[in-house]
C-alpha cells in the first residue's frame, strides 16, 4: 500500500474509529459510557512506564506490529492517539464515547463495557527496523542491535522481528486484549500485525507462580531498590528512564518432561519443585547457594553469570502444534534490563549446557527499547523524546 499523506492519515483514523482528532464526531451525543468501580493503581502517565517494575498480572496480550509507513509524522500520530487511549484504558474507559449515531461504526469496540480496568498496563516499545525504516538510525542507541544467534535456537520467523511491540497487562484476559484491539484499529492505516501471544500467570495471593514445569518462577528478582542499576536506562538520552524489553517464545515440551522423574526435574533447575526452595535451603526466598547445585542446572549457571535481569514471563497453551501433534505451550519469557548485554550474557551460559534444554525450544524472540514514562504535561505523549 503506498504511504498516505498526514492529511489523508488523519481523514483515515477520523473514518475508521475515533473522534479524538475528528471534530465531526467529538462533538456528537453520547448514549453509554464505562464507569470503573475498582480504581486501576498504575496511571498510564509517570517517570517509568507500567508494566516492567509493575508486579505481573494474570494475563498478558503480547503484540508486535510492522510499520506500513517510512512517514515519521505519521508514526508521531499513531503514538499520539495511542497515549491518549491508552491513558483511558487504563483508567478503566472506553477510548472514546459513544456516538447517538447508530448508522456508524461504534468508536470503541465494546468487549471491555462494564468490565473495571484490572489493573491494566501497557508497555510500548520500538525495534532495530523501526529505526532503520524512519530514517532514524543516528537515533538508534548503540546497545539496541539485533540479538545474536544463541546455540540451539530454532527461531520461526513467525513469531521473530516487528518493529514496534505493545504489552497488554491485566487481570482480565479481555481487558487486556480490548485495549490492543483498539490500539490496533486506531493505527490501521499505518501498521501490520506481525505476531501475537496470550499469557497467563496463575497464583494465590501474593505466592510465585508456577510455570508450566510446575517450578515456581520469578522467585530471584532485582529488589525496588535495585532497578536503577539493573532495569532502567539512566544515559540522558531519549531513552532515559525506560530499558530494554527481551522476548523469547519458549516451546516447553512438556510430554517429555512430564515422563522425566521428580528427581531429574529438581536437577534441571537446582531447586526443588513443591517448595521452590533452592538445593540445600529449606524455603523458596532462602539465598541460593550454588555449590549445593548441578553444574548444569539452570539457576546454577543462570546465576554464574553474575548478571541480573528482571523476568516478568507468562505461561502459554497456544493449541496443538501441528509439526508434533503435541501441545504448543511454553513460556513467554520476557525480561527487562538496561543493557541487552545482561540478557546475552545469561543465554550464552545456558547454552548447550542448561539441562533444561533438553525439554525447551527457543522459537520465537525479539528486542525493544521501551520508552521512558510519559509526563501528563506540555503535550507529551509516549517516544515524544524520540520523534519530537
Ligand atoms: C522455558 C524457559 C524458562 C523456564 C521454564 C525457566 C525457569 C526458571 C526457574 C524455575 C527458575 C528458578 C526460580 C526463580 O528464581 O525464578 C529460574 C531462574 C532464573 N532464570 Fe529461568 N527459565 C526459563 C528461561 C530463562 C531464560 C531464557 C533466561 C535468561 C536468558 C533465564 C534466566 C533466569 C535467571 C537469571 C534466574 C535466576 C537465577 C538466580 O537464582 O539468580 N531463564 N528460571
Amino acid at each position: 500500500m503506498k504511504n498516505l499523506d498526514r492529511r489523508s492519515f488523519l481523514k483515515g483514523i477520523a473514518i475508521t474509529t475515533a473522534g479524538v482528532l475528528s471534530p465531526a464526531i467529538a462533538d456528537s451525543k453520547t448514549y453509554s459510557s464505562r464507569t470503573p468501580t475498582i480504581k486501576n493503581p498504575y496511571s498510564f502517565f509517570g517517570i517509568h512506564q507500567q508494566g516492567i517494575a509493575t508486579p505481573p498480572q494474570k494475563h498478558i496480550y503480547f503484540l508486535v506490529l510492522d510499520l506500513h509507513t517510512n512517514s515519521r509524522s505519521d508514526i508521531k500520530e499513531v503514538f499520539k492517539v495511542w497515549t491518549t487511549y491508552a491513558s483511558k484504558l487504563t483508567l478503566g474507559e472506553n477510548v472514546a464515547p459513544y456516538s447517538k449515531n447508530t448508522l456508524i461504526p461504534a468508536l470503541d469496540t465494546g468487549e471491555a463495557d462494564s468490565l473495571n480496568p484490572y489493573n491494566l498496563t501497557l508497555t510500548f516499545g520500538v525495534s532495530v527496523s523501526f529505526f532503520d525504516k524512519l530514517g532514524l538510525k543516528s537515533s538508534r542507541p548503540k546497545l539496541l542491535k539485533d540479538l545474536p544467534h544463541f546455540p540451539r535456537d530454532q527461531l520461526r520467523e513467525e513469531f521473530s522481528g516487528g518493529d514496534i511491540c505493545i504489552q497488554a497487562c491485566a487481570d482480565d484476559p479481555q481487558v487486556a486484549f480490548h485495549a490492543v484491539r483498539n490500539l490496533v484499529r486506531i493505527a490501521r492505516l499505518k501498521v501490520t500485525m506481525k505476531w501475537s501471544q496470550m499469557g497467563f500467570n496463575s497464583y494465590e495471593n501474593n505466592d510465585t507462580p508456577r510455570n508450566l514445569f510446575a517450578f515456581k518462577d520469578g522467585t530471584v528478582n532485582p529488589s525496588a531498590n535495585e532497578l536503577d542499576k539493573v532495569v532502567w536506562v539512566k544515559d540522558g538520552s531519549w531513552l532515559d528512564n525506560g530499558s530494554y524489553l527481551v522476548v523469547r517464545r519458549v516451546q516447553m515440551h512438556l510430554e517429555t518432561w512430564d515422563r522425566t522423574h521428580l528427581k531429574a526435574q529438581n536437577d534441571t533447575f537446582g531447586r526443588k519443585r513443591d517448595s521452590g526452595a533452592a538445593y540445600g535451603k529449606n524455603e523458596e526466598f532462602e539465598e541460593v547457594d550454588i555449590t549445593a547445585m548441578p553444574e548444569d542446572s539452570h539457576v546454577f549457571l543462570a546465576k554464574t553469570t553474575g548478571m541480573q535481569i528482571l523476568r516478568r514471563s507468562f505461561s502459554f497453551a497456544s493449541g496443538i502444534d501441528p509439526r508434533t501433534g503435541q501441545f504448543d505451550a511454553g513460556l513467554l519469557f520476557i525480561a527487562f534490563q538496561k543493557d541487552p548485554m545482561q540478557f546475552i550474557a545469561i543465554q550464552n551460559a545456558l547454552g548447550n549446557i542448561d539441562k533444561m534444554n533438553e525439554y525447551i525450544t527457543n522459537i520465537g524472540s525479539g528486542l525493544f527499547a521501551c520508552f521512558g514514562g510519559v509526563s501528563k504535561k506540555n503535550g507529551d505523549y509516549i517516544g515524544k523524546s524520540l520523534l519530537g
